[in-house]
């Protein structure tokens, strides 16, 4: 079975030594391999303690706590800040709870629906970008080419318009400076500040932040100023929304910081994990055939719908897989908010309490083959397999992923159609290594190429 590329873990203090000075910005080098291991425990040395949590029945109490004890960690509510304000992303508390209620149903099934078809029409026009791909035989960077797809469908579901458009292009690139100064940030802070210090941040960074939320806020206005029936797309859901309990709307900064974490959450994530599904299916050419075989099975010589989506089980197995090996959201971390107990462990306030999909998706105690690919893991026949609590790439509780149907569904389409035309090739593919930034990403960019599969072989499979 093929293992993808993992990193070497270190003893504890070799690695905190890599991570503070390495100059990478990547997480992962933080974890000992004991990380991997433990149930619970704190990490290494850093001037606030930092606590792991692997546990299924401790991490499911810390997500669910009802009592705001727990709420989202002040390093990285300081970070996202410029960006993003006081979204739902990083608030916690009463406020929170009210920006939920409003939220939600902007990500209904009947939304999704409809998101959907913009969702096809970014991949009818990626499409043809590959085939002038394919046609030159060109290498092209897989993670830049997985970001602006992303990055187009939130902008086409979200405000309905495309990247094409001058402003969204500019949107994305702040958004890649944003993007590579966020986890140097973090980084040091987390293992020589204390708790709650302040972050400062980089001229350059607040200056694109500050780009990013001007064209927000336009957008925004456009909406506003709209008649009822001008849009229909998410921005138009959060701007009509009112609070079920006090009916109260958004105001014109809430606005922006919500359509900003949008921007932020829905497109990096899904890129990361895409990026990945990508490279692990040019190094297994079987699993590729199968999944040719199903989608040729379900969607014959049509467009794949929306309603093929829940029956390409193969696909989104993969999908589920590689968020197991690469969770795009590496790490959860919370705060603790006063002096608490966590297991066998006192906490003092101020501790960071750190969740990491990473290490818990790997544990040898929770998975078979911890580090292998095998999307089958997930089928219907192994389903008992899963331990409840430790498979959560989307979170858990209260405060799990709003947006993770739209990222399932937005995956598997373009995962179905992709595959179904295209053979993907990775150029030195044992260069590939991931690094944790702001999300799972490659170490360097995966270059790859792809070839159009002859019309005729994807029947003949099936
Ligand atoms: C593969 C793609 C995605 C992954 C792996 C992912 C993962 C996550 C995770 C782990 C959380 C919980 C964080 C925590 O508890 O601290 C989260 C929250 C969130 N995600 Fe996603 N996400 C993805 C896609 C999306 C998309 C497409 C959107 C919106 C368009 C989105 C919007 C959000 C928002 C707004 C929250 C905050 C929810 C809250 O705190 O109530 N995400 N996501």
């Amino acid at each position: 079975m093929y293992t993808p590329p993992r990193p070497n873990p270190l003893w504890a203090v070799a690695g905190l030594v890599r991570t503070a000075f390495g100059g990478e910005g990547n997480l992962l080098s933080l974890l000992p391999a004991a990380a991997y291991r433990m149930t619970v425990g704190p990490l290494g040395w850093s001037r606030r303690m930092i606590l792991i949590v692997n546990a299924p029945e401790l991490l499911r109490g810390i997500l669910t706590d009802p009592s705001d004890i727990y709420p989202k960690n002040d390093l990285m509510v300081g970070a996202l800040a410029p960006l993003v304000g006081e979204s739902m992303f990083v608030s916690s508390g009463k406020i929170w709870r009210q920006q939920r209620r409003m939220i939600d149903p902007a990500f209904s099934h009947m939304r999704l629906s409809k998101a959907f078809v913009q969702m096809t029409a970014a991949v009818d026009d990626y499409v043809t970008k590959l085939d002038d791909l394919a046609g030159r035989g060109e290498a092209f960077s897989l993670d830049l080419a997985m970001s602006h797809l992303t990055a187009d469908i939130i902008c086409r579901t979200v405000f309905s318009t495309s990247l094409e458009t001058a402003t969204a292009h500019e949107v994305f690139n702040d958004f890649t400076i944003f993007e590579r100064s966020v986890a140097h940030v973090e980084l040091k802070r987390l293992i020589f500040d204390l708790p709650w210090s302040d972050i400062p941040h980089q001229e350059t960074v607040l200056a694109a932040c500050e780009r990013i939320r001007h064209h927000l806020g336009q957008l925004v206005d456009k909406h506003i100023g709209a008649n009822g029936s001008t849009y229909n797309d998410i921005a138009a859901a959060i701007v009509t929304a009112r609070d079920p309990e006090t009916g109260t709307a958004f105001t014109r900064k809430e606005l922006i910081d919500q359509l900003g974490v949008f921007f932020l959450a829905g497109h990096e994530t899904t890129a990361s994990a895409l990026t990945w599904a990508f490279f692990v299916l040019a190094m297994q050419p079987g699993l590729v055939v199968r999944m040719r075989a199903e989608i040729g099975r379900i969607c014959g010589d049509g467009p794949v719908e929306f309603e093929h989506i829940k029956r390409l089980v193969t696909t989104r197995n993969v999908f589920r897989e590689t968020l197991r090996l690469y969770p795009p959201i590496t790490f959860i971390p919370r705060v603790a908010a006063e002096t608490t107990t966590i297991g066998e462990y006192k906490v003092k306030k101020g501790a960071m309490i750190m969740i990491a999909p990473w290490t818990i998706h790997r544990h040898a105690a929770y998975w078979t083959n911890p580090h292998a690919f095998d999307p089958d893991r997930f089928s219907h026949e192994r389903e008992h397999e899963l331990v409840v609590g430790t498979y959560l790439p989307f979170g858990w509780g209260q405060r799990a992923c709003v947006g993770a149907s739209f990222a399932t569904t937005e995956s598997t389409l373009i995962l179905a159609r992709l595959i179904r035309h295209y053979d993907f090739s990775v150029d030195s593919p044992e260069r590939v290594r991931p690094v944790a930034r702001l999300t799972t990403r490659p170490a360097e960019q995966i270059m790859c190429r792809v070839h159009r599969v002859p019309r005729g072989s994807q029947r003949a499979e099936a």
